[in-house]
């Protein structure tokens, strides 16, 4: 497939519903000329576009997320530099940041995106430790629905994932003890040795329920679930009294929604006195400008890291979710365009 010139754009389309994991079978890679630009509207050259475990969720044809058709293009949000303004406010070579599509040069309303003001480089930041899916998402789960005090213990599943790398390095800012599950031992040394957290659990490889009471005899204090499944199962059966358990994503679901296996043990929220809050990014608007400048000092000092994992050219982009289903991701997942 030819790489895009600035007379055509390549984007990625859905071709057929998944039942199971979206591979790149139902995905299709097309080239199309450009369209003509009309007044109020800009063009971006793409740089980077965010895989999101949610792109599975909208290829359902049913759900909370924005649903994909088959022939649409896959939704994506991404960042990238304007190549051409047909809009006062905007300038060749400004940075902007929205809802792109997984396609290599996006022709839109200007009002559509967000102009980037003296933007972090690389653009990839946006998308990682500034996402609304990804750090500010960490952040609102940390800060507004688990709340871990000092002192106390805090689990996070797919820890080593974009979100789950994020809340907890902020619960580990916030004085709590963190324990991360992950897939594989180098996950798992990642965890330890990169991002700073106290222990690690190697879902793969160990039991964890048995290694949560090994790790954490008086309970766990906060659960930050990304999974669902028995490792939400296993992190109930080990609450402490008052636990809170924030559902911020249930991956190891997504693939089959018609048959969700839901957790077995939530009695131990009685029994713990115990309380489950799931949450969306978006319904805590007022939280984005306080999460997006504490995120931005934390980056800028260090005392926050977020890995990245690039997968390189649009063409790249049909075998990401599944690259990303199976675990291929340490950090935040991406696809860099241009
Ligand atoms: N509430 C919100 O507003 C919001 C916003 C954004 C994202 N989310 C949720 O946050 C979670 C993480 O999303 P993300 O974009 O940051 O993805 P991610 O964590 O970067 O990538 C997903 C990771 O999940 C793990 N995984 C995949 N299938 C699994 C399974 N069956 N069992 C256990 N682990 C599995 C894999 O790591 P391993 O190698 O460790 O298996 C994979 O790397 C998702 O549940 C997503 O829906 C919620």
């Amino acid at each position: 497939m030819p790489r895009s010139t600035m007379s055509t754009n390549q984007r990625v389309t859905l071709v057929s519903r998944p039942t199971g994991p979206a591979t790149s079978e139902h995905f299709l890679l097309e080239s199309e000329p450009l369209p003509e630009l009309e007044s109020g509207q800009i063009r971006v050259a793409v740089e980077y576009l965010s895989i999101d475990a949610a792109i599975r969720t909208m290829l359902r044809g049913q759900g909370f997320h924005t649903q994909i058709a088959p022939g649409e293009i896959i939704r994506a949000g991404g960042v990238g530099r304007v190549v051409e303004t047909a809009d006062d406010g905007f300038a060749v070579g400004d940075a902007v940041r929205g809802q792109m599509g997984a396609q290599s040069i996006l022709t839109t309303k200007a009002s559509r995106m967000e102009k980037l003001e003296n933007p972090v480089e690389p653009l990839s930041a946006y998308l990682g430790a500034l996402g609304g899916s990804t750090g500010v998402t960490a952040w609102i789960g940390v800060r507004e629905v688990g709340k871990p005090q000092p002192g106390e213990i805090f689990v996070v599943s797919a820890a080593a994932g974009a979100v789950g790398s994020i809340a907890g390095q902020i619960a580990k800012i916030d004085g709590a003890r963190v324990i991360g599950i992950a897939g594989g031992p180098e996950k798992c040394a990642h965890l330890i040795e990169v991002l700073g957290f106290d222990d690690a659990i190697d879902y793969k490889n160990e039991d964890v329920n048995a290694r949560l009471k090994e790790l954490a005899p008086e309970g766990i204090n906060v659960f930050y679930d990304n999974v669902g499944g028995p490792i939400l199962d296993a992190a109930l059966d080990n609450l402490a009294l008052k636990a809170r358990v924030v559902i911020c994503g249930a991956i190891s679901q997504y693939d089959d929604m018609d048959n969700v296996t839901g957790p077995s043990l939530y009695l131990r929220l009685a029994e713990r006195q115990s309380r489950m809050e799931g949450f969306a990014y978006f319904h805590y608007m007022d939280s984005i400008p306080p999460a997006m400048e504490e995120l931005s000092g934390w980056l800028a000092d260090g005392s926050l890291v977020m890995p990245e994992e690039i997968l390189e050219g649009i063409e790249s982009f049909p075998e990401a979710v599944q690259f990303m289903y199976q675990g291929g991701n340490t950090g935040k997942l991406m696809v860099k365009v241009s």
